[in-house]
């Protein structure tokens, strides 16, 4: 069953979001070689408890961390660890949620460390992309699959793979609703999208191939082959007017899209 929220559940969902959006902004600011993935944690849960919300991964299926850091490799769920030090060349996904008075608000981006390839460069910004191009399809009328096809043809077109194990999914009482929004499909398959609708869109998109393994840890998931992962994440509400963005950062990574 997906739930259809209404105007005021949406702003309840849109203001959890736009805490979502700041503290992802703040947390860009502080990248930079020398910071540990255990900073940017601490920094995260010092904003959220600012805005008198709370982190929505800490304790989420015995998740120990406010912040999932991925380092390179890395596709998600990445622990932050004091080990873990930042350097020039890498890439890091940030992926942040939080809830405030009930409603939950998932985002997630990957920034460049210092000076990065144009291998990596070129990943994240088709990952950002392929993000957008999803978004565009999540239109009422249009089915869920849509948004899913809309995603892996993006990214393959460009000689990239899609991660298979994760997906996006519904977002509002709960961190985790129906339905699943996987990044890849064939079109016009799964439910019809009716306004009221709240997706959390999130592609992982591999440099290499797409299988991934999860780590010792039992979270992090790594490429198989250990070739670079990207990851971007919106969440959204399907209105009549079209798809809007909730959790719209005021510092964007790339200028391609306002
Ligand atoms: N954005 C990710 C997701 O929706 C983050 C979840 S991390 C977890 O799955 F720890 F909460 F699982
Ligand atoms: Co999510």
């Amino acid at each position: 069953m997906i739930i259809l929220r209404s105007r005021a559940e949406i702003e309840k969902i849109k203001t959890s979001c736009a805490i979502v959006a700041e503290i992802l902004d703040r947390l860009v600011e502080h990248i930079r070689p020398g910071v540990t993935t255990w900073d940017l944690n601490a920094i995260s849960e010092e904003l959220t408890s600012k805005k008198h919300a709370k982190p929505a991964f800490k304790g989420y299926h015995g998740y120990p961390f406010s912040l999932c850091a991925s380092v390179n490799e890395e596709v998600v769920h990445g622990m932050p660890s004091k080990h873990r030090r930042l350097k020039d060349g890498d890439i890091i996904g940030l992926d942040y949620g939080v809830v405030l008075d009930g409603y939950y608000g998932d985002a997630a981006l990957t920034v460049p460390v210092g000076e990065i390839s144009r291998d990596a460069a070129s990943l994240c910004t088709v990952t950002e992309e392929c993000l957008y191009e999803g978004i565009r399809k999540a239109v009422s009328g249009n089915r869920l699959s849509d948004i899913s096809h809309a995603i892996q043809d993006y990214v393959e077109k460009r000689g990239y793979s899609v991660v298979r194990e994760f997906v996006g999914h519904g977002i509002g009482q709960h961190l985790h609703e129906s339905p699943q929004v996987p990044n890849y499909g064939p079109p016009g398959k799964g439910v019809r999208l009716k306004p009221g609708m709240v997706l959390a869109i999130e592609p992982m998109i591999n440099a290499g191939a797409a299988e991934v393994d999860i780590l010792e840890d039992q979270w992090t998931a790594v490429t198989r082959d250990r070739k670079l992962s990207a990851h971007f994440e919106h969440t959204i509400a399907v209105t009549d007017n079209g798809p809007i963005i909730l959790t719209r950062r005021k510092n964007l990574f790339t200028k391609l899209y306002g």
